[in-house]
C-alpha cells in the first residue's frame, strides 16, 4: 500500500503506522484458535499421554509417593540405656566374683553404644616390677644383654627394658627383663562364655525423638496408666511391640544368631529405632519400630579378625599403701542403638487446622496442578510435532496452523 505514496512520506508513514498498531493493540482482545486435527493416530497418542500423565500422577505421585503430604525426615534424638541383671563367676584366677551392670556394662553411663562383657580373662595383683617380656612380643627377644638396653621401651611390649637378657632354659624364654607391670598376662584362650545367664539381661533404651519442622517431639516409652508395666513388660514383636525392655538373648535371636556363639568371642550388634509416622493419624499412632542385625557376619570364621575384645584394669591399694591392680581382657556383644525417621503431615489438612489463609490453599492446588499443567502442555507439544513434521498431509496442518497475512495483494 505504502508504494502509491511519495518517496520523502514513507518512512514517517511506516513509523506513524507502527505506533498505530502498537496503540491499537493495546485494545485489541486476543482469543486461542482451536484447530482440530481430524488424525485419528494422534488423537490416540494424545490421549494415551494424557492417561499415562494422569496415571503417573494418580499412581506415583499421590498414592506412592503420597504428595499431598508433607514430609520432616530432620530427626532429632537422644538414646539412653539402662541394663540390669547379675551374674556370678567362678574362676582359678579371680576365684568367685559377682557381676552387676556396673561392672559389666563399659561405659557404664548408659550410652546409646555399649558393651556387654560375657567373657573375660583376668590377669590379678599386678604390681610395679621386674619380670621377663611375653614371648609373644617380638621386639623383646633377645640373645645376649646388649639386646636389651637398659630403658629402652619395647615396641608393642609391656614395659622398659632393665639392661638384663633373660637366657632361654627352663624357667625363662629368651627375653629381655622389663620393669614394669608384673607378672605380665599370660597367653591364654577364652574357655567359653563366663557370664553365662547374659542372655538373661535386659536392656532399656530411652528414646527421644523429634522433628522441628512439625514440632513434633515423642519417646519410645509407651504412655501408659498402669505403672507397674516396665517393671513387667519385655519386648515382643507380636505381643508386646511397643515395650522398650529387650532380653539380650531375644535381641540376637532377632538378628539370626544365637547369643552363646557370640558371647565368647565377642561381637556386634545394631539395634536400628525406626520411626515413620504420619500425624494425621494422630499422636497416640505414632510408634517406632525395632529392627536387630548383626554387623560382624562375614568376618565371624576368620580367625585372626574373630569376635572383639579389649583389656581394662581396676586399681587397689594393699594395707601397706602398695598399688597393684588387676588386668582384664574382656570379650562382649557391642550394641549400637542407631536411630532414623520421618514424620509426615497431609498438606492441606494441615493448612486448614493451622489456620491458613486461601492463598496457601491456593498455592498448593497451583503446586498440584503446575505438574498436570506442565505434562499436558508437554503432550499437546509433541502431538504438535507428530502433525506438523511427521505425517503425510502435514503441510496443509501447517499452512492451517501458522496462517500469514499479506498487505496489498
Ligand atoms: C569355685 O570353683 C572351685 C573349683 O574350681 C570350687 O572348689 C568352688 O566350690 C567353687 N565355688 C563356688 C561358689 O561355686
Ligand atoms: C629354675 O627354677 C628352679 C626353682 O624355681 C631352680 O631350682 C632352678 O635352678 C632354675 N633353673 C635355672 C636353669 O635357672
Ligand atoms: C534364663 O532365664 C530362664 C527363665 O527365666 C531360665 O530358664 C534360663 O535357664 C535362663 N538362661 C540362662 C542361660 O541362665
Ligand atoms: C561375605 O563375603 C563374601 C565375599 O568374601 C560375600 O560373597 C558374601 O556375600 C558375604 N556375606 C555377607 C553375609 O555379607
Ligand atoms: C562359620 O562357621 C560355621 C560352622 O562352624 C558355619 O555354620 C557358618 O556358616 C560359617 N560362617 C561363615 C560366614 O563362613
Amino acid at each position: 500500500c505504502l508504494k502509491q505514496l511519495p518517496k520523502g512520506w514513507r518512512g514517517a508513514a511506516v513509523r506513524a503506522l507502527k505506533w498505530k498498531g502498537h496503540f491499537s493493540a493495546l485494545f485489541n482482545y486476543k482469543t486461542e484458535k482451536y484447530i482440530v486435527a481430524k488424525n485419528k493416530k494422534v488423537g490416540v497418542l494424545y490421549r494415551l499421554i494424557q492417561l499415562s500423565i494422569i496415571g503417573y500422577l494418580i499412581g506415583w505421585v499421590f498414592i506412592k509417593k503420597k504428595g499431598y503430604q508433607e514430609t520432616d525426615e530432620s530427626i532429632q534424638s537422644s538414646v539412653i540405656t539402662k541394663v540390669k541383671g547379675v551374674s556370678v563367676t567362678n574362676t582359678s584366677e579371680s576365684g568367685v566374683l559377682l557381676w552387676g551392670p556396673e561392672d559389666y556394662v563399659v561405659p557404664p553411663q548408659g550410652e546409646a553404644c555399649l558393651f556387654i562383657i560375657t567373657s573375660f580373662l583376668e590377669t590379678p595383683n599386678q604390681r610395679l616390677g621386674f619380670c621377663a617380656e611375653s614371648p609373644k612380643v617380638l621386639d623383646g627377644h633377645c640373645q645376649h644383654d646388649s639386646d636389651c638396653k637398659e630403658g629402652r621401651l619395647v615396641v608393642a611390649g609391656n614395659g622398659v627394658t632393665s639392661g638384663q637378657c633373660l637366657k632361654k632354659n627352663t624357667n625363662s624364654t629368651g627375653t629381655c627383663e622389663i620393669y614394669g607391670w608384673c607378672p605380665i598376662e599370660k597367653y591364654f584362650k577364652p574357655k567359653g562364655p563366663q557370664l553365662k545367664n547374659a542372655e538373661n539381661f535386659t536392656i532399656y533404651i530411652k528414646n527421644f525423638v523429634q522433628f522441628p519442622k512439625f514440632s513434633f517431639s515423642k519417646s519410645n516409652v509407651l504412655e501408659t496408666a498402669d505403672g507397674s508395666y516396665l517393671k513387667k513388660c519385655r519386648y515382643n514383636e507380636e505381643i508386646n511391640p511397643y515395650c522398650p525392655i529387650f532380653r539380650l538373648g531375644d535381641i540376637t535371636k532377632r538378628a539370626g544368631y544365637d547369643f552363646q556363639d557370640m558371647a565368647t568371642f565377642g561381637g556386634s550388634i545394631g539395634i536400628s529405632i525406626e520411626w515413620d509416622c504420619d500425624l494425621d493419624k494422630g499422636y497416640s499412632h505414632c510408634h517406632p519400630k525395632y529392627h536387630f542385625v548383626r554387623l560382624d557376619i562375614n568376618v565371624s570364621n576368620n580367625s585372626i579378625s574373630k569376635g572383639f575384645n579389649f583389656r581394662h584394669t581396676r586399681y587397689y591399694k594393699s594395707t601397706e599403701g602398695q598399688s597393684y591392680r588387676s588386668l582384664f581382657k574382656v570379650y562382649g556383644v557391642k550394641f549400637n542403638i542407631m536411630v532414623h525417621g520421618m514424620v509426615r503431615i497431609e498438606v492441606l489438612t494441615h493448612l486448614s487446622a493451622s489456620k491458613a489463609t486461601t492463598l496457601g490453599t491456593c498455592l498448593i492446588v497451583v503446586r498440584v496442578q503446575d505438574v498436570i499443567v506442565y505434562v499436558s502442555l508437554q503432550g499437546a507439544f509433541f502431538c504438535d510435532m507428530v502433525l506438523l513434521y511427521l505425517i503425510k498431509k502435514g503441510t496443509s496442518y501447517r499452512e492451517r496452523k501458522f496462517e500469514g497475512t499479506w498487505c496489498g495483494k
